[in-house]
């Protein structure tokens, strides 16, 4: 409610896959579901934010008092949360944007030839939270790991490559993280790790959301 710990702070979320169209009727995406993503911003909004909501192609009702902006590709999303990001203190970046599009775009389906294959080739997507720490006014950055191994250690690389206050470090397959309903997840910062053991993502969410209120209050430790 107005109240929560989040009362007054402007959180920008992003949430889902991207997706990068080949032709008219196909694409490149991944398993995001939104579903984390979606969580951290029904529980940000319980505790008082002023939510904005990213989101990919996903299918997941908007939680309740969030301002959602739907999109499709990376560069849909790099726009959307860079016009967002510099009126917001904090961006939670849970999307599973895509590294890579199609070069070209086939304005028509493309068809077979014989039995020969196909080759793609693919241009490198921006990096929108890099593009967001570099704003002059930057928000207090959460990002997202998704890891299929050692999870901790990738996780602390991103942290430092990409510049973030907090990262949340999830490992991914063997039906964890994507698409399902519960996950874990690692909070790693500059001075603390804490584990959050496995759970429903709207609960990762809501002490995810005290962490970030915290870091917000008074830089406390992760
Ligand atoms: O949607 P669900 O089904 O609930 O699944 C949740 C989740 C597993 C997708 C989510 O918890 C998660 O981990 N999201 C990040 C997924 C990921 O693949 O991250 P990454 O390692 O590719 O990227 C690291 C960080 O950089 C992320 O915060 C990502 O949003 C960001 N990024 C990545 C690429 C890019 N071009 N721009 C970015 O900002």
């Amino acid at each position: 409610g107005r109240g929560g710990v989040l009362a007054g702070r402007r959180v920008l979320i992003s949430a889902g896959p991207t997706f990068e169209d080949i032709d008219p009727v196909r694409f490149l995406g991944n398993r995001s579901s939104g579903r984390m993503g979606f969580a951290v911003a029904e529980a940000a909004a319980e505790a008082g934010a002023e939510v904005v909501l990213v989101a990919g192609p996903v299918h997941l009702p908007t939680p309740a008092g969030v301002r959602r902006i739907d999109v499709r590709s990376a560069r849909q999303m790099h726009a959307a949360v860079l016009d967002a990001a510099v009126r917001s203190d904090v961006y939670v970046a849970a999307a599973a944007v895509g590294d890579f599009r199609p070069t070209e775009v086939a304005a028509h389906k493309i068809k077979k030839r014989g039995d020969g294959g196909l080759s793609l080739e693919l241009t490198q997507n921006p990096d929108i939270l890099a593009d967001v720490a570099d704003l002059p006014q930057r928000p207090l950055l959460v990002g997202f790991a998704a890891e299929t191994e050692n999870v901790e250690a990738y996780a602390r690389a991103k942290l430092e490559r990409k510049r973030l206050d907090l990262i949340a470090a999830n490992q991914v397959g063997g039906g964890l993280g994507f698409e399902v309903e519960d996950n874990s997840l690692t909070l790693i910062s500059a001075d603390g790790i804490r584990h959050l053991p496995t759970a429903p993502k709207r609960e990762l969410a809501r002490q995810l959301v005290g962490v970030i209120a915290e870091r917000l209050a008074g830089r406390a430790a992760a």
